[in-house]
């Protein structure tokens, strides 16, 4: 499996975002794309997963363009901003999300990532009865829920001081391992780089070398 990115390029009313962005993800591979608040980042996610479309440039998944089915079938997206539903408990997500995107539910699955991020005890909370770092950690297990072949993750440490961010991310890296995926993971803290392989940096819309 190989995530393309050729020649993207997006701008906002007028206003150039990002520019001329290329990259490429294959199986198992992570990959850190760092960047200060309003580099671009959440757009280039955004692009990558067919959830906002480039002006110029493509972006395929085994050389087929992306769109919502194969969105649904291989991408876990952990939001910047989580999205989860406020009307369900965490593990109703978690069966919500699986049923949406693979047609069926795992309770199996769901009972081991709440307990590998440390969550099991909170399955019943709703959202808004979880601290922020619990809400991140739920976002986390619902992306892996679906058993996606890319893992996406938008500033998923934000909530967490240094010591658990560096667990959170190496949790990430760990199980996407487990899952057999590839990891993307933006963020614009620094601290992060350590814990994976490979780092991109944004900066005024390009890839720095
Ligand atoms: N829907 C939109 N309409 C207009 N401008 C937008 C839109 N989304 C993002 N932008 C602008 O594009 C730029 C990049 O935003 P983006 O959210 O991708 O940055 P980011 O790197 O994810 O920032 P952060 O670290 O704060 O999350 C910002 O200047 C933002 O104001
Ligand atoms: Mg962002």
């Amino acid at each position: 499996m190989m995530l393309t990115v050729r020649n993207l390029s997006k701008a906002y009313a007028g206003r150039q975002v990002l520019l001329d962005i290329s990259l490429t993800l294959r199986s198992g591979e992570k990959m850190l794309l760092l960047g200060p608040s309003g580099s671009g980042k959440s757009t280039l996610l955004a692009c990558l997963c067919g959830l906002a479309q480039p002006d110029t440039g493509k972006v395929t998944l085994d050389d087929a363009p992306i769109n919502d089915a194969i969105r649904r079938r291989h991408f876990g997206i952990v939001f910047q901003t989580l999205r989860l539903v406020s009307a369900l408990s965490l593990s109703a997500n978690l069966v919500l999300a699986q049923k949406l995107q693979t047609g069926r539910s795992d309770p199996a699955l769901i009972a081991h990532l709440l307990e590998r991020l440390g969550i099991a005890g909170r399955a019943n909370a709703r959202p808004h009865q979880l601290s922020q770092g619990e809400a991140q950690r739920a976002a986390i297990a619902r992306a892996l829920a679906v058993r996606p072949a890319i893992l996406v993750a938008d500033e998923p440490t934000s909530a967490l001081d240094q010591t658990n961010a560096a667990i959170v991310a190496r949790l990430l890296a760990d199980l996407a391992d487990e899952a057999g995926a590839a990891l993307i993971i933006a963020t614009h803290d620094e601290r992060l780089r350590p814990h994976v392989p490979r780092t991109l940096t944004l900066a005024e819309g390009r890839i720095a070398a």
